[in-house]
C-alpha cells in the first residue's frame, strides 16, 4: 500500500507502508518514513540510467566486467562453441574482444588470433591475463574501417558488439572483407526481444552506485540479417537462446527473464553469386 505523507521539510512523499494520513505521525514513524524515503532515493539513483559514449562506458565497465553476473554471457558461453568448430591451426579475429574472453579461449585451442578493441581498459585487462603475449591485440574504432588484411581469416568472431554499431552495412562488408572464401562469421548479439523488455549493455558503476549504458542501438532481427545479406554473406546457422532455470540458477539477475529470448547466434559464409 502506498500513501502520501507530508515530511517535516514540507515535502510530499509516498510512503511504502500503511500509514493513517489524517493523524498526526510520531516522531518513530515520521524516523521510519525518512528511512524508507532515504532508501528509495538510494535505489532511484542507482536505477537511473546514465547513457554515456560506448567508448568511455567500457572504461569504466572493464573493472568488473569478468567478476560480475552477466547472464548474456554465461548464456553465450554455453552456446558458441559448437559454431567455430576445431580451431586449432586457424587464424581467427576477434572483433570487439573486450577482456579477451574468446580471444584467449581460441588461442589455447592452437588459432592464431588478432584481437580489436577501442576501450584501453578492456584491452589491458586482455593483456593482463596469461596467454595474452600469443595474441596480437589492436587498439581500434570498428566504426570505421578495419586495420586488418582482407581474406586473412578462417574464423571472424564478432560477440556481444553488434549492438553498439550504428551503421551495421559497412560493418558486415568489413566483417565478410575479413573472411577467407571457406571462413566463416561467428556472431553473438544481445536478443531484439531484450529491447521490448527495456534492457540495453548496463552495468552498476563500482565507483558511484550509479547504472551505466554504454550508449547503444535497438536494431530489430531484419537490421542484422538484411545487412549479412547486403554484405554478401550467406546464412549457415541462425539461433535464439531463451534464458532457462539452468541458467537461472547460475545467475540471479537471469530469473526475470526466465523463458524470455536472450541471445542471438549467428554463423554466416561468404556468397559467391
Ligand atoms: C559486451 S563487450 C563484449 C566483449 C567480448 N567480445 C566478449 O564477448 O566478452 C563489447 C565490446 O565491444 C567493444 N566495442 C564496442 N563498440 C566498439 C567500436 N566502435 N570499436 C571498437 N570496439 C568497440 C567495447 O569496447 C567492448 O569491449
Amino acid at each position: 500500500m502506498s500513501e502520501v505523507t507530508k515530511l517535516s521539510n514540507g515535502v510530499q512523499r509516498a510512503s511504502t507502508f500503511p500509514l493513517d494520513a489524517s493523524q498526526p505521525i510520531s516522531e518513530k514513524d515520521a524516523q521510519s518514513v525518512k528511512r524508507e524515503t532515504q532508501l528509495s532515493d538510494a535505489r532511484a539513483q542507482s536505477t537511473t540510467m546514465e547513457v554515456v559514449p560506448t567508448q568511455v562506458g567500457y572504461d569504466r565497465w572493464a573493472e568488473i566486467y569478468d567478476s560480475e553476473d552477466n547472464p548474456l554471457v554465461l548464456l553465450e558461453g554455453k552456446h558458441i562453441a559448437p559454431l567455430a568448430g576445431d580451431v586449432a591451426g586457424l587464424t581467427v579475429a576477434d572483433i570487439g574482444c573486450g577482456t579477451g574472453r574468446h580471444a584467449l579461449r581460441l588461442a589455447a585451442a592452437g588459432a592464431r588470433v588478432t584481437a580489436v578493441d577501442f576501450s584501453t581498459a578492456m584491452l589491458e585487462r586482455a593483456c593482463s591475463k596469461p596467454g595474452a603475449e600469443a595474441i596480437a591485440f589492436v587498439r581500434h574504432d570498428l566504426a570505421k574501417p578495419f586495420p586488418l588484411r582482407s581474406a586473412a581469416f578462417d574464423r571472424v568472431f564478432c560477440c556481444l558488439v553488434l549492438d553498439h554499431i550504428g551503421e551495421l552495412n559497412n560493418f558486415f562488408l568489413e566483417l565478410r572483407r575479413l573472411c577467407q572464401p571457406k571462413g566463416r562469421v561467428i556472431i553473438s548479439v544481445m536478443h531484439p526481444a531484450m529491447s521490448l523488455q527495456g534492457v540495453q549493455a548496463r552495468f552498476i558503476d563500482p565507483a558511484s552506485g550509479r547504472r551505466i549504458s554504454p550508449a547503444s542501438h535497438a536494431h530489430q532481427m531484419s537490421d542484422y540479417l538484411m545487412a549479412a545479406v547486403r554484405a554478401g554473406l550467406s546464412l549457415e546457422h541462425v539461433s535464439e537462446h531463451a534464458a532457462d532455470a539452468a541458467l537461472t540458477a547460475q545467475s540471479p539477475r537471469a530469473v526475470k527473464y526466465l523463458g524470455w529470448p536472450m541471445l542471438l547466434l549467428l554463423k554466416l559464409a561468404p556468397s559467391y553469386v
